[in-house]
């Protein structure tokens, strides 16, 4: 072969003397068959070979199967966001017409995803208060195909009866969809309570080094199949290095989220007892409203806690601008402690009336604890609450 041959095409493809220990990398497009008999074989689903990294690719493969046994699922779909993980879900398994009942307090994505575009695709919703969910059978009509909702929900970590809406939405012949995200597959798993699909935002703590975007949909096989054939057509799939760099953080998933927990019940006890704070919201006090039900559907209750620091928006500005160890910043689940103020985030241009019928206050601080020793967030938390 001549030169330009040979660079192009001298060392490309697999080492049949190499196995690795880790999943590399498939940084390809494309793959290789051996004759137009294996490329039948693959369009008629004889094969396991892979054709195209839009459709699937090993590496990607390799963190969708270690998602999917921890949310003991049939399969799981990796996104390139979260929120391409609920454009897809929506659109590939609905139409215009068919309605989705949504909880109200629901990721400010979601909610403007149905309310401001998939509404334009005649898409209804019906946004649900946590005491209209309390009797999901209610909410639940001839339209109604999805009832999406999350648990615990942002930014007050109230909980949902998992179960009861699950059951409920069965039997009225809806698909029950939750966004897993603030709970993670190892304090909650919504399969095993009867979930028909699990969303997470793998941003958060499934990744847990804030360092990738993506999202995940974990359900049994042949109810997301739609799902997947919308993925192809969207494209909203992850790359290769970014499930690899997610593969590697779900590796830690167990011992992080046990730090997670025990962090955040610390500092959790801790605020509490804190004459200067309002109120905490921790689903992991007794002194939360939803503390019995979190108990009963979750094994641990995370890093995510809210503070209401008092003072109105002034106080929490105050607070948040002397913090030293917790890092100023929105998202949530990674290895460091982020503060952010819900007023100046996902509840930016609230009216009082909103934010009241939210459970919302101009006061209230989010933490998201992360794995650092405990006593020097205790530390920081202190002399940011100092007069
Ligand atoms: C609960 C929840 N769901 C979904 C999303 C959207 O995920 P992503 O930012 O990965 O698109 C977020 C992001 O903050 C979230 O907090």
């Amino acid at each position: 072969m001549r030169p330009a041959t040979t660079i192009v095409q001298g060392s490309q493809g697999k080492d049949a003397h190499a196995s690795p220990l880790t999943t590399p990398i498939y940084e390809t497009t494309t793959f290789l068959f051996d004759s137009a008999a294996d490329v039948r074989a693959y369009n008629e689903g004889r094969s396991e070979k892979f054709l195209y990294s839009r459709y699937g690719n090993p590496t990607v493969l390799a963190a969708e199967k270690t998602i999917a046994s921890l949310e003991g699922a049939g399969m799981a779909m990796l996104f390139s966001s979260g929120q391409a993980a609920t454009a897809t879900a929506l659109l590939g398994l609905l139409k215009a017409g068919d309605e989705v009942v949504c909880s109200a307090a629901i990721y400010g994505g979601t909610l403007h995803l149905l309310a401001d575009l998939l509404s334009r695709f005649g898409i209804l919703s019906r946004f649900a208060t946590l005491d209209e969910l309390a009797h999901p059978e209610r909410l639940i009509g001839e339209r109604t195909k999805i009832v999406w909702f999350e648990s615990p929900i942002n930014p007050t970590l109230r909980c949902v009866d998992v179960a009861a809406i699950a059951a409920a939405s069965r039997a009225r012949g809806a698909l029950s969809i939750i966004d897993n995200t603030f709970a993670s597959p190892l304090n909650q798993r919504p399969i095993a309570l009867g979930v028909d699909v699990v969303m997470h935002s793998v941003t958060k703590y499934l990744n847990g080094h804030s360092d990738v975007t993506a999202g995940v949909l974990a359900g049994p096989a042949a109810l997301l199949a739609p799902v997947d054939k919308a993925r192809r057509m969207l494209g909203g799939v992850l790359d290769p290095q970014a499930a690899y760099a997610i593969g590697r953080g779900l590796k830690t998933l167990d011992v992080r989220m046990a730090r997670h927990n025990s962090n955040g019940l610390t500092v959790a006890r801790w605020l509490e007892k804190d004459p200067r704070i309002t109120s905490v919201y921790y689903p992991g006090l007794e002194s939360h409203p939803d503390h019995a039900l979190a108990k009963k559907q979750m094994s641990g209750f995370g890093g995510m806690m809210c503070v209401d620091v008092g003072g109105g928006l002034a106080g929490a500005e105050r607070f948040f601008d002397r913090l030293k160890v917790f890092r100023r910043a929105a998202s949530l689940g990674g290895v460091e402690s982020l503060c952010s103020l819900p007023c100046l985030t996902s509840q930016w241009g609230h009216t009082d009336a909103q934010l009241a019928e939210a459970g919302i206050t101009k006061s209230m601080a989010r933490l998201s604890i992360g794995l650092e020793d405990p006593q020097d967030l205790i530390d920081d938390l202190d002399q940011a609450l100092a007069l």
